[in-house]
């Protein structure tokens, strides 16, 4: 039985949201899985027709296949799907990374993401080391288009990706572009003037637990797209029990209920930037 609360929040009722990686659906099952407390099954009519069923009502709900993901939204789409600009360059790899389940609100999933002070501590080796342990300060702003930016963010790292030779102090831009959707921009090591871009899609499986979906878009130079996926799971793999040890598991939106440091700038305007949307799905909303 479906006991999971559903969502009132129209920003997200009424956006798309990534319900599975292409490579695990087939024609001889259903795929099931769950957006925003709701049951969804999605079913593959050929090769390249898909239907995606409500296991509530058996109305169909709206879906597309986009960045070797379905999408679908339960509402009205009051816009198109996230655009990654960088998808559409030849000399990248289109990677997606996996779709890792994760017990946690999807919420956590995205500050997490967006926190450079973990990395020593949970990718030790990989993302940071000690004693290499400061965030310095960087830029955090609300852009014209309504999306979270942070810039100037700098960090050693060990061993920035797969092909890094040498630790070096990686600049990295955030960018949180809707409330489950985060995009990383980090220095390539061979041609440091371009950017490789993690894209993380969230899916909002209830206000509880979420799906991660990374997409990769990394310049193949120096790098085969299985190298770019194995690295990716190695980090997640590292995320997800830190993540599953969060309590609560849904992220609160009262400024007093988890004391900010400075290096938490960016995720005291995400915590305000939510609550400006009235995004409540998957948080503790402030109190009045
Ligand atoms: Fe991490």
């Amino acid at each position: 039985m479906n006991t999971a609360t559903l969502c009132n929040d129209r920003v997200l009722l009424n956006d798309w949201h990534v319900i599975a990686d292409q490579v695990n659906l087939s024609s001889d099952k259903p795929f099931s899985t769950r957006l925003l407390g709701v049951d969804l099954s999605i079913h593959c009519r050929g090769r390249y027709k898909r239907e995606v069923i409500r296991d509530d009502t058996g109305e169909e709900v709206k879906s597309i296949n986009r960045y070797g993901f379905v999408w679908a939204c339960l509402g009205k789409p009051w816009r198109d799907i996230v655009f990654v600009p960088e998808a559409e360059e030849g000399d990248r790899h289109l990677v997606t990374g996996g779709s890792i389940a994760v017990r946690v609100s999807g919420l956590r999933a995205v500050e997490n993401f967006l926190d450079m002070g973990h990395f020593p501590f949970v990718h030790t080796g990989w993302l940071g080391d000690e004693p290499h342990t400061e965030v310095a300060p960087y830029k955090v702003e609300i852009t014209d288009a309504d999306e979270l930016l942070a810039t100037e963010c700098q960090f050693y790292q060990p061993m920035a990706s797969p092909t890094a030779s040498d630790g070096f102090v990686v600049d990295y831009v955030y960018k949180v572009i809707r409330p489950y959707t985060v995009a990383l921009y980090k220095s390539n090591p061979i041609q440091k003037h371009r950017l490789d871009v993690i894209t993380l899609f969230v899916q909002p499986v209830d206000e509880e637990n979420c799906v991660a979906h990374p997409f990769l878009c990394y310049l193949k130079d120096g790098i085969e797209e299985a190298g770019v996926r194995s690295f990716m799971q190695l980090i997640f793999a590292q995320d997800k029990p830190i993540l599953e040890n969060q309590v609560p598991r849904r992220l609160p939106l009262d400024p007093r209920a988890e004391t900010p440091i400075r290096a938490d700038a960016v995720a005291v305007l995400y915590r305000r930037w939510l609550r400006d949307k009235s995004v409540t799905y998957g948080a503790i909303p402030a109190r009045m």
